[in-house]
C-alpha cells in the first residue's frame, strides 16, 4: 500500500473574503472526515480588487482561525483546483451546501471537476445556525452598520472593521 490509499486528504476550497462561522463549521466537520485537511484560498488575479482582503490576508486568518485543528493546513491556490488536487494527492473537494439554490452550481462543478481528474465532491450540509450566511453579506451588512459580531471570528470581526473604516476614510478623501 502506498501512503496515498492509506492517507484520506480532503481540501476546503473558497474564496474566503473573510473567512466565516459558516466556514469553520464545514471545515471543522470535514477534519473530523478526512486525515488531512487542507483549506486552499483561491487566489484570482482578475478579481483581486474586488476583494476586500488580500490572499496574504486571508490566508492569515485562516492559519489562526484553523490553529484549533491539528489536522487542518492553508494553502493558496491559483489556476484550477483539479490541478491544485492532483499536485497534493487529493482525491475530495469538501463543499458546504446551504440550500437547494447552492446545488446546481455546485452540482456543475463537481461533475465539471470529476471530468478533469479522479476526485470526487462531498457535500457536507450547513448547520441551520448558518445557513443564511455569505461572505459577501456579511460585508454588505457590516458596511451598513449592522452587527455582524455573532458570525465571525473575534479577529475577523476586528480585521473587517479596521478595513471598512480604511475604505470608508479613502471615500471621503477622492
Ligand atoms: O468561496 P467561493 O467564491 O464560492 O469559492 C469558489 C472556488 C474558489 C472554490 C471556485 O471558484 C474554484 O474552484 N476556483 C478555481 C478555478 C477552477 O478550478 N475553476 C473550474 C471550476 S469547475
Amino acid at each position: 500500500m502506498t501512503s496515498s490509499d492509506t492517507v484520506r486528504r480532503a481540501v476546503c476550497p473558497g474564496s474566503f473574503d473573510p473567512v466565516t462561522n459558516g466556514h469553520i463549521d464545514i471545515i471543522s466537520r470535514a477534519s473530523l472526515l478526512f486525515d488531512e485537511v487542507v483549506v486552499a484560498v483561491g487566489i484570482n488575479k482578475a478579481k483581486s480588487r474586488a476583494r476586500l482582503f488580500s490572499a496574504e490576508e486571508r490566508i492569515a486568518m485562516l492559519e489562526k482561525v484553523c490553529a484549533e485543528f491539528p489536522n487542518v493546513t492553508v494553502a493558496g491556490f491559483e489556476g484550477l483546483l483539479t490541478t491544485f488536487c492532483q499536485e497534493r494527492d487529493i482525491r475530495a473537494i469538501v463543499k458546504g451546501l446551504r440550500a437547494v439554490s447552492d446545488f446546481d452550481y455546485e452540482l456543475q462543478m463537481a461533475q465539471m471537476n470529476s471530468s478533469l481528474v479522479d476526485v470526487e465532491t462531498v457535500f457536507i450540509p450547513t448547520s441551520p445556525e448558518w445557513s443564511f450566511l455569505a461572505s459577501s453579506l456579511v460585508k454588505e451588512v457590516a458596511m451598513l452598520g449592522g452587527d455582524v459580531s455573532g458570525l465571525l471570528p473575534p479577529d475577523v470581526l476586528t480585521q473587517l472593521t479596521e478595513r471598512l473604516a480604511e475604505r470608508a476614510r479613502s471615500d471621503q478623501a477622492d
